[in-house]
C-alpha cells in the first residue's frame, strides 16, 4: 500500500513545476490506486443495497429501490473541491477530507422506503455511519429534499484492509426529478438568481413533496384493500 505523507503537496503532478517525470508517474499510479479503492467501495455498498432490495421484493412483493446511480469523482473535480475548500492539493488531503469521492444515489419508490433502506443499511455490522443529514425532515431553504448518509465500509485487498467512505443519497423519484433539474438549471452559472425564480423552484419542490406524501398514502390504502 502506498502511504501518503502529510506534506505531500503534489496532487496528480500539479503544484510544483519542477517535478520529475518519474514523480508524475508515481503520482498517477497513486491516483489510480486511490480511485480503485473508491470504485471497490461503491461495489461493496451497491451489493448490500441490491441484496436488501431483492430480499424486500420477496418479503413485501415489491422492490423499494427503483434504480441506483453511482460515480467516483474525477481527479479534476477532486482538485476543484480541494481548492474550493482551501485545502492542500494532495491525495492525502482528498482521502482525509472529502466524503463524496465515492457516491451512490438510491432512487426509491415511496418516502417510507427511503427510511427502511437507510435503517437496514445502518444496522449492518460492517457499516459505520460517519454522518447523516435528513433533508426530508429538514429540507434545505431552496426546497432540496433527500436523505444523505456518509458510511465507512471495510474493503479487503490482497494484503490489507481499508476503511473507505461512501456518500449515499437516498431519495424518491420525485425528489430526484427536482434535484436533477435544479442542478441542470444552476450548473456552472454564477451570479444572483432573481427571487421570483428561487420562489418558483421552491414552490415546485414543495408541490412535489406533497405529491410524495399523497402517493405514500395511496400506497397504504391500496395495501389495505385485500383484493
Ligand atoms: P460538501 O462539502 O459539498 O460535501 O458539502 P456538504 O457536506 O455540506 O454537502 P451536503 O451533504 O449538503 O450535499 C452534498 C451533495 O448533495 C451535493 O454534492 C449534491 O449532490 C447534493 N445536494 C445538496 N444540496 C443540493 C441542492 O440544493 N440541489 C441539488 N440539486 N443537489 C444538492
Ligand atoms: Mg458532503
Amino acid at each position: 500500500m502506498i502511504q501518503l505523507k502529510e506534506n505531500d503537496k503534489i496532487f496528480f503532478g500539479g503544484g510544483d513545476m519542477n517535478i520529475s517525470p518519474e514523480l508524475v508517474e508515481e503520482k498517477i499510479e497513486e491516483m489510480n490506486e486511490t480511485l480503485l479503492i473508491y470504485r471497490s467501495a461503491i461495489k461493496e455498498v451497491k451489493t448490500k443495497l441490491d441484496i436488501l432490495d431483492d430480499e424486500l421484493k420477496i418479503r413485501r412483493k415489491r422492490n423499494p429501490i427503483e434504480y441506483m446511480k453511482s460515480r467516483v469523482k474525477t481527479p479534476g473535480s477532486i482538485m476543484d473541491k480541494l481548492q474550493r475548500k482551501g485545502l492542500e492539493m494532495s491525495i492525502y488531503a482528498a482521502k482525509k477530507n472529502l466524503n463524496d469521492i465515492a457516491g451512490i444515489r438510491v432512487i426509491c419508490s415511496f418516502v417510507g422506503d427511503i427510511y427502511d433502506i437507510a435503517d437496514m443499511l445502518k444496522r449492518q455490522d460492517d457499516i459505520k455511519v460517519i454522518e447523516e443529514k435528513d433533508y426530508i425532515k429538514n429540507p434545505k431553504s431552496n426546497g432540496y429534499r433527500s436523505l444523505h448518509l456518509v458510511v465507512e465500509v471495510p474493503i479487503f485487498f490482497s494484503d490489507h484492509v481499508e476503511s473507505v467512505r461512501v456518500e449515499v443519497q437516498i431519495r424518491t423519484i420525485a425528489m430526484d426529478f427536482w434535484a436533477s433539474l435544479e442542478h441542470k438549471l444552476y450548473y456552472k452559472k454564477s451570479g444572483e438568481t432573481p427571487i421570483h425564480i428561487t420562489n418558483d423552484l421552491k414552490e415546485c419542490a414543495d408541490l412535489i413533496a406533497s405529491t410524495d406524501i399523497r402517493m405514500q398514502d395511496i400506497h397504504r390504502k391500496v395495501d389495505e384493500l385485500r383484493y
